[in-house]
């Protein structure tokens, strides 16, 4: 019997090791300036937090996206699964906010002048996480309306409809993570180019700080208050 020789690639494409070929690693790790092209060497670091967050954001949507179509086909245990991941991914690119904090502020406006009008309102990830939210919600909501429910009634429900409520509350908690990493985000601009200052795509930082109020899924927030104003009444 021939013996399997475990050092040859046996996967199609460019690439030393069957690894660097599924992975792709060439192409992936040449995707970052070269240090001849680069105006300071941070670029590196700056494009791996950016390229890096692209890619968390693609895995978040998607994965939004798939469990809406879950949900329409009342898969709810499959849909929650994906919506944990969902949140989970968003951790990940706000953490990575931290590492920018690393740069120099004086040197950061080396950079800054590299990136034409390079803008984070063009992220492809954000704005496509913009897209796939609202069709979550009109899932869910839809869900409820099958069952007669408003979110209020909803919590007040206890275990009755178990399922339902852990799909708010991951909802809600994708909801947050988007809040967070605004605020966060928010920080992070106003600790490396100020805020009172405005962006490369002219947009006033104080603006992005008036952005962090928005949301998603309103209706699961303002039940909130509702709840409270009930258990007030109760008293
Ligand atoms: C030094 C780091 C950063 C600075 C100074 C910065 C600065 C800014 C500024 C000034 C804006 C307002 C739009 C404009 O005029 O450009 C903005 C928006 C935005 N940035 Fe950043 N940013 C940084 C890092 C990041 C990272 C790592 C991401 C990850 C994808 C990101 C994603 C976004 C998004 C999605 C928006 C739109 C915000 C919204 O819709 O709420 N930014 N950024």
């Amino acid at each position: 019997m021939a013996v399997e020789d475990y050092t040859q690639p046996v996967l199609p494409g460019e690439g030393a090791s069957d690894y660097e070929r599924y992975l792709r690693t060439d192409d992936l790790l040449a995707l970052q300036k070269r240090p001849d092209d680069q105006v300071h060497r941070d670029e590196l670091l700056f494009q791996t937090v950016h390229q890096a967050s692209e890619l968390w954001l693609k895995l978040s949507w998607a994965e939004a996206e798939e469990a809406t179509r879950l949900i329409e086909h009342g898969e709810l245990p499959a849909a929650q699964r994906l919506l944990r991941r969902a949140v989970l991914a968003l951790q990940y690119v706000i953490s990575q906010l931290d590492m920018l904090e690393q740069m120099s502020p004086w040197e950061y406006q080396t950079i800054r002048k590299a990136l034409g009008h390079g803008s984070g309102f063009d992220s492809p990830g954000f704005r496509e996480i913009r897209r796939v939210a609202p069709q979550l919600g009109q899932a869910f909501s839809a869900l409820l309306r099958e069952r007669s429910l408003d979110v209020v009634e909803l919590y007040r429900s206890g275990r009755e409809h178990e399922e339902l409520y852990q799909l708010a509350e991951l909802l809600i908690g994708w909801d947050e993570q988007v809040t967070l990493w605004r605020m966060r985000h928010y920080l992070v601009v106003a600790r490396v180019i100020g805020d009172e200052v405005v962006g490369t795509q002219g947009t006033p930082v104080e603006l992005l700080g008036g952005l962090i109020k928005q949301r998603f899924y309103p209706e699961l927030w303002r039940a909130r208050n509702r709840l409270t104003e009930l258990a007030n009444e109760e008293d």
